[in-house]
């Protein structure tokens, strides 16, 4: 087991570069759909989408393994609300991978009697939900930050001398919400590791939103948030200090 889990996360970067590469084509695919001169072109990026989507499904097949173990050690975080969060996150993810897994088994034959938009939706469902714990593990990050600015000294000088230096912005706009906007962008500028998490985890929301039915955006807005989603987390890769722990 352990040298699953070691092999799946090695295989990660290359996951990474995949998933990229497949949202740019979508990306791509919807911004030349129009276009009747790139009827060819259109077509390439096509089978390019299907084989990126397909071989990601091949090296994802250790994933369950891997979010099993990661439950396990998130399980024992002394912080309540992150080890409850990150621990659902996980186990929702693990049950997203075995989903997919099995349509991965139908698409190459190895079973053939299940309903493939079925298991397809639950796949959705699964990664929705762990999307969903994730996020509020980034919201309660935030706003233990957001605490700490308001008790720091220091920090409380800086936002008194930013609503008197823009008086105007204060009396416009609510001065509660001000502050608050002035401690929100302390607190994300002070750990960008939150901040890139908080903007990837929202961006891959859009996908099973769509997917499910819950908020319909178009092909567009999809492939662009998976590319953004997928560059956070190449970046994340390559940096591990942009990276939140735990
Ligand atoms: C949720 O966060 C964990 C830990 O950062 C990560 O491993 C996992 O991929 C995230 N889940 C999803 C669905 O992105």
């Amino acid at each position: 087991m352990d040298a699953v889990v070691k092999f799946t996360n090695q295989s990660q970067g290359r996951d990474r570069i995949f998933r990229a590469t497949q949202y740019a084509c979508a990306l791509s695919i919807y911004l030349l759909r129009n276009n009747s001169e790139r009827k060819d072109l259109v077509a390439k990026l096509k089978s390019l989408e299907a084989v990126m989507s397909s071989g990601r499904k091949l090296f994802r097949l250790g994933n369950t393994v891997n979010s099993i173990d990661a439950a396990k050690r998130t399980m024992r975080l002394s912080d309540r609300v992150l080890c409850l969060c990150l621990t659902a996150a996980n186990i929702n993810r693990a049950l997203y991978f075995i989903c997919d897994n099995v349509l991965w088994a139908r698409s190459v034959g190895l079973i053939h009697n299940i309903d493939k938009e079925r298991w397809s939706l639950n796949a959705s469902r699964w990664y929705f939900l762990s999307l969903v714990m994730n996020l509020t593990r980034d919201v309660y990050v935030i706003l233990q930050l957001m605490l700490q600015k308001a008790r720091d000294k220091h920090c409380r000088q800086k936002m008194d001398q930013h609503l008197s230096e823009n008086p105007e912005v204060a009396e416009v706009v609510v001065p509660q919400l001000d502050a608050f906007l002035f401690l929100l962008l302390e607190s994300l500028k002070s750990d960008p590791a939150v901040a890139l998490d908080t903007l990837k985890n929202a961006c891959d929301l859009f996908i099973p939103l769509d997917r499910l039915g819950i908020y319909q955006s178009n092909a567009g807005v999809v492939g662009f948030c998976g590319l953004i989603s997928s560059v956070i987390g190449i970046v994340t890769l390559t940096q591990p200090k942009l990276k939140v722990k735990p």
